[in-house]
């Protein structure tokens, strides 16, 4: 039994624009989307009445084939803000099949990767262009925007990887939350945050 191979994918990121050219994918994320990803509900609920309706992230993907080591590559986009004291951020998952890795690439803008280990260690790192992230397996990870630009980035993760959105969501949010300090970024603890589960 043979099959023809997938045919090769000629992928242009442009992250002035926000777009993967080449890619067969996109979805995005509205502020109406992320109740419960910010800690602030009063700034979020402020936030929301003077939403004008533009996604606040949005990705874009190619995966030209599936099946065991396919990769989805893809672009990811997401716009500078605040919601309270914390910026603009992703919602964050670990791979549904957690031993996956993932790549980021900078492409523009100032962003923090937030890294955190089921068993309690939570890292930030920084990316923007020129740097990358290698996000080994089992790291629950997110991407905040905490400069004044769009942050894009390039990313690149075995297609059959998956995500797990629900671990956050029952553990009460990451371990810690990427907050505005003066011109720049921190961390601080997250109250709510009562350790991981996997179910
Ligand atoms: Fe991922």
């Amino acid at each position: 039994m043979s099959s023809l191979p997938a045919a090769p994918v000629r992928l242009e990121p442009l992250a002035d624009e926000g777009v993967l050219r080449g890619g067969d994918g996109r979805y995005e994320k509205f502020l109406g989307d992320l109740a419960g990803l910010y800690r602030d509900e009063a700034a979020y609920r402020a936030a929301l009445a003077a939403d004008a309706g533009a996604p606040v992230y949005w990705v874009e993907t190619s995966t030209p084939e599936h099946g065991d080591g396919a990769l989805t590559v893809g672009i990811s986009v997401l716009e500078p803000g605040t919601i309270g004291d914390e910026f603009y951020m992703t919602r964050g998952h670990l791979h549904r099949l957690a031993d996956r890795a993932e790549l980021y690439y900078g492409l523009s803008g100032r962003g923090v990767m937030l890294l955190e280990s089921l068993d309690g260690e939570s890292r930030a790192v920084e990316i923007g262009p020129g740097t990358a992230v290698h996000v080994p397996g089992h790291w629950v990870h997110r991407s905040v925007n905490v400069g004044e630009e769009r942050l894009a980035t390039l990313f690149c993760y075995p297609a059959d990887a998956g995500q797990d959105y629900e671990i956050i969501a029952r553990a009460g949010g990451m371990r810690r939350l990427v907050v505005r300090d003066g011109d720049g970024w921190t961390t601080r603890p997250n109250p709510d945050h009562t350790g991981y589960r996997r179910d």
